[in-house]
């Protein structure tokens, strides 16, 4: 999927301000980090004002060209962590923020992870955990079964005993693992759940018709509006995983 960088810096900036606080869990000297998925780089920006050598990568050239363009003193690569090339080398730190749910197989992703950290290194993310944006996913699977499209969940949101089994088979020990939810309010008034969706399910809406896609979100909107629309804006549900782990051997 390429993504719409103008807007992800706008709309949903929510993505990397949340993520600020994720940055309390780097050391406090200065260390040699990757940030996978990094995105505009908004948040590889404020690794490096806290003085570590931060290289950020995205698969999307959209983000990467967006993160040149803002901070053209990072480093930036467009990279796909599955599959990394050998400008990917050894790190002290991993750092990732609202990424890794994009990725169906976590077994690689932390196996390569593993791979490109020196021993004793840190996994700093967080992700969605389980039943995360539940109430929107299932009302928009909803509304593809009613048109007869056929709708494979493209996320992969797991549990903290899940992701503790696949740390430890990749020599990682857990430090600190949170599952908690994050009611996220979202922008743009009443078109806020239909922009949230624009840009997170924008394959699947894709492949509709204009008079299809505005019926579901019509639909949407009226069977969510009494749990998620909040007097002026909507609130997505979403919920996360926070971890801190790192490599033994
Ligand atoms: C998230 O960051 O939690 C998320 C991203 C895309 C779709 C749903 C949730």
């Amino acid at each position: 999927m390429e993504w719409n960088a103008k807007k992800y810096n706008t709309t949903h900036d929510f993505v990397f301000k949340y993520g600020a606080g994720l940055l309390e869990l780097l050391p406090k000297e200065p260390k040699k980090v990757l940030d996978i998925g990094c995105g505009t780089g908004a948040l590889t920006n404020q690794i490096a004002e806290l003085g570590h050598e931060v290289t950020g990568i995205d698969q999307s050239i959209n983000m990467i060209n967006q993160a040149k363009e803002s901070y053209p003193d990072l480093s930036f690569l467009q990279e796909d962590i599955l599959n990394p090339s050998d400008q990917i080398r050894l790190y002290d730190v991993a750092f990732s923020n609202a990424v890794f749910h994009w990725i169906p197989d976590q077994d690689l992703l932390l196996k390569n992870i593993s791979e490109h950290l020196n021993v004793n290194g840190q996994l700093i993310c967080e992700f969605g955990a389980v039943g995360n944006v539940q109430m929107i996913r299932e009302a928009f699977g909803r509304e593809l079964k009613a048109l007869g499209v056929s709708f494979e969940e493209p996320f992969c949101f797991t549990s903290v005993e899940g992701y503790r089994f696949l740390l430890k088979k990749n020599h990682f020990e857990v430090v600190e693992i949170l599952e908690y939810e994050r009611p996220t309010p979202l922008k743009g008034g009443k078109y806020g759940l239909r922009e949230w969706m624009e840009q997170f399910y924008a394959a699947e809406l894709g492949e509709l018709s204009i008079e299809q896609k505005e019926q579901v979100f019509v639909n949407m909107e009226q069977e969510l509006a009494p749990r998620l629309w909040k007097k002026d804006h909507w609130e997505a549900d979403y919920r996360r995983l926070k971890i801190k782990a790192s490599k033994t051997r």
